[in-house]
């Protein structure tokens, strides 16, 4: 239950329904806690009261069925987009009453994403897609190189460091995604499938890597995945089905 407990089987901390965001922060010390959420998207409804309380350092793996809403519950943790009801909350700040600016630099400076598709730019080399987080936030050339190189080797994967992504295979281009989601050293990192598309041995070498960094760096994970076997990795293991959160241990 607490974070210095970890293991697939570890307690679940579900967020009562009533609780206030003062209340969700306050008691557990959360690092990033999502409560009541609605959304909806025209008719459909994505979630429909969702809460989840993600401590620092803690690895959470999003799982349910297909259109339960999983993605959606992550981009709104993400602040990429708002919920329609209730509140997301970074340590005590509320990402609804936060401006565009200052949400976007939060997602530049705490928070690291991987998806299914490293989504690298083809046009760049492994290594430069790696830095380019630094330097949209304004480390110079040389330093944001040296760093992603760094980082490259510590996902297993510095021979890839000049090829561009259309080079690589499927494996080591989310080695590389994932170097590049660290490189900043975020606070959170959001996975949305990241082992979606690879063989279930390039899945666990990705796994693994990407929990040993998170946990080496103190970062929270926040991960949705299918696979039972990827969601062995995390902390916790919560449940979305229909726009809500069941969590069990
Ligand atoms: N941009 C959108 N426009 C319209 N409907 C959407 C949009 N995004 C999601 N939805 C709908 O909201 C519901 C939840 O979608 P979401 O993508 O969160 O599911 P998911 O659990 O991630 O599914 P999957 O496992 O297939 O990725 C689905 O019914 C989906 O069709
Ligand atoms: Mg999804």
């Amino acid at each position: 239950m607490t974070p210095d407990t970890p293991g697939p089987l570890a307690e679940a901390t579900p967020i009562s329904p009533t609780a206030t965001p003062a209340e969700a922060t306050a008691e557990g010390g959360s690092l990033l806690a999502a409560v009541e959420l609605r959304k909806r998207f025209g008719a459909t409804t994505a979630l429909d009261g969702a809460s989840l309380r993600v401590a620092a350092g803690e690895i959470v793996a999003l799982m349910g069925p297909s259109g339960s809403g999983k993605s959606t519950l992550l981009h709104c943790l993400a602040g990429i987009f708002p919920p329609d009801a209730g509140e997301v909350r970074y340590g005590d700040r509320s990402l609804s009453r936060m401006s565009e600016t200052a949400r976007s630099a939060l997602r530049r400076g705490e928070f690291g994403f991987v998806f299914q598709f490293g989504q690298l730019v083809p046009e760049l080399t492994c290594a430069e897609n790696v830095a380019l987080p630094l330097r949209l936030s304004g480390v110079r050339r040389r330093e944001a190189q040296r760093r992603a190189v760094g980082e490259l080797e510590r996902l297993a994967v510095a021979d890839v460091a000049r090829k561009r992504p259309g080079e690589v295979s499927g494996g080591q281009g989310q080695r590389v995604a994932v170097a590049r989601a660290l490189v900043t050293q975020p606070k959170v990192i959001f996975a949305d499938e990241p082992t979606g598309a690879l063989d279930s041995l390039n899945g666990e070498q990705v796994m693994r890597l990407l929990t040993e960094a998170a946990r080496a760096s103190r970062a929270a994970v926040v991960l949705v995945t299918h696979d039972a076997r990827v969601a062995a990795y995390s902390d916790r293991e919560v449940v979305v089905r229909d726009g809500r959160t069941r969590t069990f241990g």
